[in-house]
């Protein structure tokens, strides 16, 4: 029987891109995002294409309450769901000190503490099944603090990478599979704008690499593995001044 993928964040780039992928290995989706239109034509788009159902239900994450009642509602829907990404996140960020605080929060809140709660939910829902495999979408930022308007962004990425980690070694020995996925660059509306950016990738190429790497369910998988493997390890033990060049 085909199995259930859900995806937060799906309207657009990764979470949208990971979508087609996976629908076109055969998977079910449970799709959700704020922007219902892009979710609507995501669904139409894909079941026009393949022979796999496709829910979609507005979900803004912030709102900690609806993470769990979305969750559990697909779960209803489609009785089992396999496997959870945890994808929804923003690129917002500000130079610390500079009278930013409210917008380096948000990014803090909707990349950290919502996906704590999407976390929660998730993982509730595979104690019942027994089973579930939890993907959390983490960045290759998350390897060393990062300056400029990177600081919030990767503490929060690396917050939530410690989050997987844990929950994975909460989870050691049982059905229940936890995967933190660190993306190097990849080209979306999350960087739209920004000048090149080191060993970017396109979208396609890089939700490619991303359902790849997903369907071993690694403990952890650099996306796409060459160069970011690698690089995450010189980012761990090089001088910042030459981190820095990343961002
Ligand atoms: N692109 C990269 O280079 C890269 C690298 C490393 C990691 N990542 C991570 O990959 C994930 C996806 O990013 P992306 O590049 O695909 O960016 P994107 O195209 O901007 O997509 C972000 C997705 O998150 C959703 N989202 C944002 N805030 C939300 C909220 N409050 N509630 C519900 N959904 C929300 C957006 O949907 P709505 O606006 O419709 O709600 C959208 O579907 C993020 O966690 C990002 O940090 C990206």
């Amino acid at each position: 029987m085909a199995k259930t993928i859900l995806i937060t964040g799906a309207s657009s780039g990764l979470g949208a891109g990971m979508a087609r992928e996976f629908a076109a290995k055969g998977y079910h989706l449970a799709l959700c995002a704020r922007r219902l239109e892009r979710l609507e034509a995501l669904k139409q788009e894909l079941e026009n294409q393949f022979s796999v159902q496709v829910s979609i239900k507005v979900l803004d994450v912030t709102h900690y309450d609806d993470v769990f009642t979305v969750f559990k509602d697909f779960q209803q829907e489609f009785g089992t769901i396999d496997r959870i990404i945890v994808n929804a996140g923003v690129g917002e960020g500000r130079r610390i000190g500079k009278g930013h605080f409210e917008i380096n929060r948000a990014t803090a809140e909707t990349n950290f503490i919502s996906a704590l709660a999407q976390c929660e939910a998730a993982v509730e829902i595979f104690r019942v099944q027994n089973k579930g495999h939890l993907v959390v979408i983490s960045s290759m930022s998350a390897m060393r603090g990062l300056p400029k308007h990177l600081s919030t962004y990767a503490a929060s990425k690396a917050a939530v990478a410690h989050l997987a980690e844990g929950i994975r070694a909460e989870l050691l020995n049982t059905p229940i599979k936890v995967s933190t996925i660190f993306p190097g660059y990849i080209r979306t509306e999350l960087n739209e704008g920004a000048k090149k950016l080191p060993f970017e990738v396109d979208e396609k190429t890089g939700c490619r690499a991303l359902v790849k790497a997903i369907e071993k369910a690694p403990i952890k998988a650099y996306v796409p593995q060459w160069p970011w493997l690698p690089v995450g390890i010189a980012m761990k033990i090089l001088p910042l001044k030459l981190v820095n060049k990343l961002s």
